[in-house]
């Protein structure tokens, strides 16, 4: 264990001698000398320690996780103020909104830092990243790996989590070829700052969402806050204060050209990039189509109800935008997929890789040869029951009755577990952790209630059922679900009534008496969390033996390809796919060509605002007074002179899910934008990287600072930042 910390020394100090692009590529932070000359190339000018450092402060102590990874936020003041997107905040400034203070719909910028209000999600820095593949790897064989595996975590886990100040995080690199551990601090305390309208933030909602050119304002802002010797908190505090923070971003307002270098740093989520050519046909043909239709059948319901009325639009807001999101997502990444016949190219290279273990001694076709037919084996089963996991996922987990219906079902297991027990001591034990379920529910219930409109919700059931029964055959779904519907011979509608009439499930006093008073009698007869029980051991018992077999052939055959590749390649540097750790990509502000004879410029200016506004529209409006500040083209600092304002900018940035919020950092370390999306063309590129197409969305940081500044009159916040000019 003690290798741990000499390790990363020689980390910093190995020169690689492999090649590296820009372009594809999320890097790991602690080994960024192995890309340092390339980006210096491109135009980078800080030193590699004024990048990361883990022994004094450097530009990675500006870059914040939020939450467990749902997106990135940068820090841009000495008071701790993080910079996001309005889609990241979307969901805390949703909650904090009512029909009378519609922070939402009208924008909200504190007054004060009395008037910032807590955003109920927390933030995390970055301490240090160690290369633990020996220490987690050590004496590991096929037969004892995932023990094996799971110990060593825990002993790293206890070594760098210093007495519990940090959260360590364990991350798999190359499907188990590699393991880094990523060490946080991890700050409770956040609060709301300020938010444009959402007819800015969201501007071009979902009809511009995933594409180019973009004229969003996709901008909030939240700060840290610590207790008064400025460490962190787990929780809200009314007398802490503003974080101070070890480095925090200078913000450019010097604006940006194509071919200036830009990096991004964030989280980005998840990427697929060595999905097999069996993968992408199960997920064009099999698991995408169902996503798609099942989320527009979702969002049918949500946006007949929220038309009607105010405070139901305003509750279903932030579900709307999360299903409509990736049903956009899955529609163009299949399409992206079949365009650029992304499973022909990975038939190609398995192809090679066949010839290359043939080709090889003894050795390498032991190790090596099975690698295609496991995938064969288990894309077999993928591809015969794929939908019995999608459907449960989009279907029935889309159902907010179902959902929270689990902890009762747990809480009913656990009364009939209480019940079956003979020892008295064991039994008083139990109740303990009955009543500790019991106040995790009640916690979580007015959470739940407060955006909960039970009559969509039923109607969701409807529709979800409906897809469930006709789309899937009876052996895809439990058993005792079957056995239910057919109590009401197969009429998704009369099933829905009765759970919405008879189920604790839907009405908040009702679940409130209850938890005062729980009974497992009550529990053990209410059809809700019956039905809602029935689909949680489904997931958790049926669909996980369905596919234990495969997921165990496939994890193999993928760590084994894995390891191939990078001896088929000695000289060429992998990048690990995306797995909710911190990353880096860099590159270059870069325009494309999105088809024949077509040409995108590399940002978009006001004029194109005012050229998509429709007064009255749901996502092209824009807030009232905004044409008045816009035409009177008063863009201070944030426009050159004689230029229009820029409002978006291209990079060819690797990002994904999660890297939104992310800096756009240019070659001193200044923030330049706000990374939001990716564009349409290049939709597949979760799973293969389109180096000519293949875009990251950026908000400029000027209109980010005009917005502030002159659109909101909140100059107070843009004097806290560092401005570069
Ligand atoms: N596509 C963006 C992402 O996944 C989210 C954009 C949010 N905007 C919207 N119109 N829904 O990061």
């Amino acid at each position: 264990m003690k290798k741990l910390y000499t390790l990363i020394v020689v980390l910093f100090t190995l020169i690689s001698s492999q090649t590296t692009r820009a372009d594809e590529g999320m890097w790991i932070p602690a080994l960024l000398t192995d890309n340092y000359s390339e980006m210096q190339r491109l135009g980078l000018v800080l030193t590699p320690d004024q990048i990361y450092d883990i022994n004094k402060s450097s530009m990675k102590d500006a870059i914040v996780r939020l939450g467990s990874g749902f997106c990135t936020g940068e820090v841009i003041s000495s008071q701790g103020l993080i910079l996001t997107n309005h889609h990241c905040g979307y969901s805390a400034i949703q909650k904090l909104s009512t029909t009378t203070a519609n922070h939402l719909k009208n924008g909200f910028w504190a007054k004060t830092k009395k008037d910032e209000l807590p955003a109920g999600f927390s933030v995390s820095f970055l301490v240090k990243i160690v290369d633990i593949t020996e220490d987690i790897l050590a004496d590991v064989t096929d037969e004892n790996r995932g023990k094996l595996i799971a110990e060593h975590s825990s002993a790293v886990r206890k070594e760098l989590s210093d007495s519990g100040a940090y959260a360590v995080d364990i991350k798999e690199m190359f499907s188990g070829n590699k393991y880094f551990a990523y060490v946080y601090e991890t700050f409770g305390d956040v609060r709301l700052v300020g938010t444009p309208p959402e007819s800015v933030g969201k501007y071009g909602g979902d009809t511009d969402n995933w594409m180019w050119p973009r004229h969003t304002g996709d901008f909030s802002m939240f700060r840290v806050y610590a207790s008064k010797d400025n460490k962190a908190t787990k929780d809200y505090a009314e007398d802490n204060i503003p974080y101070t923070p070890k480095h925090h971003l200078p913000v450019s307002t010097k604006g940006v050209d194509k071919g200036d270098f830009a990096m991004i740093w964030g989280f980005p989520g998840s990427t697929d990039r060595y999905l097999s050519s069996f993968g992408v046909r199960n997920a064009t043909e099999i698991d995408q189509p169902a996503r798609v239709k099942i989320r527009r059948a979702k969002l049918d319901v949500y946006e007949k109800y929220q038309k009607r009325d105010e405070a139901v639009d305003l509750m279903y807001a932030a579900k709307h935008a999360q299903v409509a999101n990736y049903w956009k997502y899955f529609m163009g990444q299949t399409r992206g997929l079949k365009r650029l016949d992304i499973e022909g190219k990975k038939r190609g290279e398995e192809a090679a890789f066949d010839k290359w273990v043939n080709s090889g001694d003894q050795a390498r076709k032991d190790k090596y040869g099975n690698v295609l037919s496991m995938y064969k084996d288990a894309y077999a089963v993928y591809d015969a029951k794929k939908l019995a996991e999608t459907y449960w996922m989009e279907a029935i987990y889309g159902i907010e009755f179902t959902k929270y219906g689990f902890g009762f079902s747990r809480l009913s297991s656990m009364y009939a577990m209480q019940a079956a027990e003979k020892d008295k001591d064991k039994k008083v034990q139990m109740q303990s952790q009955i009543d500790g379920m019991v106040q995790r529910i009640k916690a979580s219930t007015e959470g739940n209630f407060k955006d909960y409109y039970a009559p969509i919700d039923q109607e969701v059931m409807v529709a979800m059922l409906d897809y469930y029964m006709n789309d899937l055959s009876a052996d895809m779904r439990p058993v005792a679900f079957n056995d239910m519907i057919a109590k009401y011979k197969g009429n998704t509608v009369a099933m829905a009534e009765k759970l919405f009439e008879c189920s604790i499930l839907v009405d908040q006093d009702r679940v409130m008496k209850f938890l005062d008073n729980p009974s497992a009698k009550k529990l053990k007869k209410d059809i809700g969390v019956k039905f809602s029980g029935i689909m949680l051991d489904f997931y958790l018992n049926g669909i996980r033996a369905m596919f234990a077999e495969a997921d165990q052939k496939r994890a193999t055959a993928d760590r084994l390809y894995k390891a191939a590749l990078f001896q088929m390649h000695p000289d060429k540097a992998f990048a690990p796919d995306a797995n909710s750790s911190m990353r880096f990509t860099y590159g270059q502000v870069l325009d494309y060509s999105p088809g024949d004879a077509m040409q995108y410029k590399h940002f978009t200016t006001m004029k194109g605002v005012i050229e998509k506004y429709q007064p009255g529209d749901d996502e092209f409006d824009l807030p009232t007074g905004y044409l008045d500040v816009a035409k009177s083209k008063n863009y201070g600092d944030y426009a050159k002179e004689g230029e229009d304002l820029r409002i978006c900018f291209l990079t060819n940035n690797d990002i994904t899910g999660g890297n939104s919020g992310s800096p756009v950092i240019n070659g001193n370390g200044e923030l330049i934008g706000l990374a939001f999306d990716g564009n349409w063309e290049a939709m597949s590129g979760d799973i293969a990287f389109e180096p000519e197409l293949q875009r990251t969305i950026s908000v400029d940081i000027r209109y980010v600072l005009w917005c502030i500044d002159k659109l909101a009159g909140a100059k107070h916040i843009v004097d806290e930042m560092t401005l570069a000019r």
